[in-house]
């Protein structure tokens, strides 16, 4: 609300018309330009996805002046970025809980100047004042295992959205894992990729379902098993390139464990091909600093008919642990997710990691800019928020996506 006001008050300031600054009536204006102001918000937001690339699934480009101007006329982007929807990077970055690598966080700034732009005359200003799209970071130093679908797999238009799940064969001997690079083989419907390591109930389980399903791979709408425990490994949105991991640190994988690759495919923009994804997995022997996936999952226990029904988790560091350190967290919730809250439960709730929204398909992985630093004793809370206003009965615990979870995976080293 407070955004749509300041955004009509700038347009009753200054509405269409050129306020002169100087003695030169044609000098710039105070309403927003594309070039070298607008364009700088699209570059660090926006283009690692909206990019000219033809083989993507954001349904336009928002490089050149032209595109940017067509799409914030025929689009909703007022309200996607006013509400946080676009960019689908939902940790708050205000400075109050938390700083995340590579954020697409828009500050207040430059939300109200997006949005005065994008309500406003959508000027083009100056051409030569032009800044270049930051180059995409670059893939991993080494590679020494490549984990492989090896299906063609036919995304299927029926339904908007697909999830498939592909048993991958075991890394063959126990190694830890610094570095993944996920390779979509068709990004017009790679929405998200996750590969999960699995134990051995978890693993027996997912090969009974591919095999039930016929061999190459099987349907996996809330989770790739039902058994045993699958953690998250290494996970990809669009936009992501590889994920290095923390320096001097990795995570051990068992090298006789099959594998899991969990594919959300969206065919909104599918150009008709399959897809055979890959990932790229850069292995050391041994790490300075062994790291986990550390798992919170809460009680799920949601009153139906609310806005805002509510799931906790904790987990204490063992005291015996002097100390812990995370480096980055991603929360895992189904349809009626809406935001979630990871905080210090023993520190009065200090807040590490706010997401003020959440989607499904949009389930990224925060990295910290610097690793939070915990005490042996220290108790983690997640606090996961949903809308149940559309259930009539209670919504428990469970992996398919007619019910909930309230999960969260965070890299973890002493
Ligand atoms: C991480 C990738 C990513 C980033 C970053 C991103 N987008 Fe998107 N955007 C998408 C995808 C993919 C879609 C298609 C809808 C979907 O899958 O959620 C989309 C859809 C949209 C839509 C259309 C939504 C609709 O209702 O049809 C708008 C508007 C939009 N984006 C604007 C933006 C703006 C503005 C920014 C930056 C301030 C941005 N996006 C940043 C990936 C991204």
């Amino acid at each position: 609300m407070r955004r749509v006001l300041i955004a009509s008050l700038l347009l009753t300031a200054c509405g269409n018309d050129v306020v002169p600054t100087g003695d030169d009536a044609s000098t710039p204006t105070t309403e927003p330009v594309f070039y070298g102001q607008v364009q700088r918000i699209f570059n660090d937001n926006c283009v690692s996805c909206h990019s000219e690339d033809p083989d993507r699934l954001a349904p336009f480009a928002l490089v050149k002046y032209e595109d940017a101007v067509a799409a914030a006329t025929d689009f909703p982007m007022a309200y996607d970025v006013m509400n946080r929807v676009m960019p689908p990077f939902y940790a708050d970055q205000n400075g109050d809980c938390g700083s995340f690598r590579d954020a697409h966080w828009m500050t207040d700034d430059e939300l109200d100047t997006l949005l005065a732009w994008i309500n406003g005359g959508k000027l083009e200003g100056n051409p030569a004042d032009t800044v270049a799209p930051p180059p995409p970071p670059g893939g991993l130093a080494q590679v020494d295992h490549t984990v492989d679908t090896n299906t063609s797999f036919t995304i299927s238009t029926d339904q908007p959205d697909t999830f498939a799940c592909f048993v991958v064969d075991s890394i063959g001997a126990d190694k830890f894992v610094v570095g993944a690079h996920v390779k979509p083989g068709n990004l017009t419907v790679a929405h998200h990729v996750i590969l999960f390591t699995l134990d051995q109930a978890a693993e027996d389980d997912a090969v009974a379902k591919q095999a039930a399903a016929g061999g190459s791979s099987y349907r996996c709408d809330g989770g790739p098993t039902q058994a045993g425990e699958a953690k998250f490994l290494v996970g990809w949105v669009p936009g992501n390139q590889a994920t290095v991991f923390p320096p001097s640190t990795g995570i051990r994988v068992d090298g006789a464990r099959k594998m899991v690759v969990q594919m959300h495919y969206n065919s909104a923009h599918s150009d008709g091909r399959t897809d055979r994804t890959t990932i790229d997995l850069d292995l050391a022997d041994s790490v300075q600093v062994p790291a986990q996936m550390a798992r919170i999952s809460g009680n799920v226990n949601l009153p139906p008919q609310q806005i805002d029904a509510t799931s906790t988790g904790t987990v204490t560091i063992p005291n015996a642990l002097p100390s812990a350190r995370i480096w980055g967290s991603g929360v895992h919730m189904h349809q009626r997710g809406t935001a979630a809250k990871l905080t210090v439960a023993s520190d009065n709730d200090r807040c590490l990691m706010d997401l003020v929204n959440w989607s499904f398909h949009w389930q990224h992985f925060y990295w910290f800019e610097e690793p939070v630093a915990l005490d042996g004793g220290d108790t983690i809370k997640l606090t996961c928020h949903y809308d149940t206003t559309g259930d009539t009965q209670n919504i428990g615990f469970c992996e398919t996506t007619d019910c909930e979870m309230c999960i969260q995976y965070a890299y973890v080293t002493q």
